[in-house]
C-alpha cells in the first residue's frame, strides 16, 4: 500500500469513540516494530516522527533526517498489508512545509510556544500549503511541556476552552492537540488529565482531539478521554522504556556481545508487545477491516 491518509481514521475513531495510536520512532528497528505491532494487531497506524528525532536520524541535519524518514514510512507503508499513516510530530513551520513535499500523509505543526495570534498566522499558512498537497494538519493549542518541563509551569500551558472555537475556525485544522495537564516523558503513570476541562474543549470543537504526553497518564483516563474527542494518542516514552529495558537486560546477561544485532532484536521484540498492548487499550485492534 502506499501511505495512507490520516483523516478518514480521525473522523472513524472519533465517531466510534477508539482512538488511533500514533507511535515515535527513532531508529529503524522502532519503526518496525511498530508496524509489526499493528499487522499483528490488524490495526491502521501513526508512524511518527519528531523534530528531535530527525536530527537524531540526520545526525544533526534535520533535512536528511526528514528524508531518511520519508524513505522508511513509504518502504513500511508499501510492505504493509494496514494502513501506515506517517506523520511529522513536533514540526517547525520549514519541517512541515519539507515532510508535505516528501510525501508524509500527515503533519504536526508545532506552535502551542507562540502567542495566540502567531499561531494562528503560521496555522493558517500551513493550512493553505498542506490541502493543496491532501496532508492532514494537526496543531496545537496550549502547550503540553517537552521533556524535563517542570510540572508546576503545566497549570499555565493548559488549553483555554474559551480559545478553542475561533482557533478552530481562523485556521481550519484537521485535528487540535489539547494541554490537559499531561507532560511529555512521564515514566510513570501517575498523571491526571483534566477531563472536565476536555469535556468542554470536546463540546465547543467540532474536530478530533490528540493527547500527547500520554506516557504519564492513567489508562483510566486515558479510556474516559476517548469518550470526549481524544482520537490520535501519542506515545513514545513507554516506547523507548520497553526497548531500552531489553537492550540493558540483554548486555546484563551478555557482557561480552559485540555483535548489536541480538539485543537490538530483542529491543525491537519488546517494543512490539508494547505497541500491541497499546493498541488494545486505545481499541484500535482490528479496525484495519
Ligand atoms: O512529543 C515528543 C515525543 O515525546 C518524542 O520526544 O522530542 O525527544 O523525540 P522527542
Ligand atoms: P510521551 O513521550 O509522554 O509518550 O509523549 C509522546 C508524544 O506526545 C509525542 O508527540
Ligand atoms: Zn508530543
Amino acid at each position: 500500500m502506499t501511505i495512507a491518509k490520516l483523516k478518514p481514521w480521525l473522523n472513524l475513531a472519533q465517531s466510534n469513540q477508539f482512538a488511533i495510536g500514533a507511535f515515535n520512532f527513532n531508529t529503524l528497528e522502532q519503526a518496525q516494530a511498530i508496524v509489526a505491532a499493528a499487522e499483528v494487531e490488524n490495526a491502521p497506524v501513526v508512524l511518527q516522527v519528531s523534530h528531535n528525532a530527525l536530527k537524531y536520524i540526520g545526525s544533526g541535519n534535520h533535512r536528511q533526517g526528514l528524508r531518511y524518514a520519508a524513505a522508511i514510512g513509504r518502504e513500511a507503508a508499501q510492505m504493509a498489508t494496514i494502513p501506515v499513516i506517517l506523520h511529522l510530530d513536533h514540526g517547525t513551520y520549514d519541517e512541515v512545509v519539507e515532510a508535505a513535499n516528501l510525501g508524509f500523509s500527515s503533519v504536526m505543526f508545532d506552535g502551542g510556544d507562540l502567542s495566540y495570534a502567531e499561531n494562528i498566522a503560521k496555522t493558517q499558512k500551513l493550512r493553505q500549503i498542506t490541502s493543496e498537497l491532501g496532508v492532514t494538519l494537526e496543531a496545537e493549542l496550549g502547550e503540553v511541556p517537552k521533556p524535563g518541563g517542570s510540572e508546576s509551569e503545566k497549570d499555565g500551558m493548559l488549553t483555554d476552552p474559551s480559545t478553542v472555537s475561533g482557533f478552530i475556525e481562523e485556521t481550519s485544522v484537521d485535528a487540535l492537540a489539547v494541554s490537559l495537564g499531561s507532560v511529555h516523558g512521564g515514566k510513570q503513570k501517575n498523571t491526571s488529565i483534566d477531563l472536565p476541562r476536555l469535556k468542554k474543549i470536546n463540546a465547543l470543537a467540532n474536530i478530533p482531539l490528540v493527547l500527547h504526553g500520554s506516557s504519564g497518564v492513567k489508562d483510566d483516563e486515558i479510556t474516559q478521554g476517548m469518550q470526549f474527542g481524544l482520537a490520535k494518542i501519542n506515545v513514545a516514552t513507554q516506547l523507548n522504556q520497553a526497548f531500552t529495558n531489553a537492550v540493558r537486560h540483554h548486555l546484563g546477561q551478555d557482557t561480552e556481545v559485540v555483535d548489536p544485532r541480538p539485543y537490538l532484536g530483542a529491543a525491537r521484540k519488546q517494543m512490539q508487545a508494547a505497541v500491541q498492548a497499546r493498541m488494545r487499550l486505545f481499541g484500535i485492534s482490528g479496525q484495519a477491516g
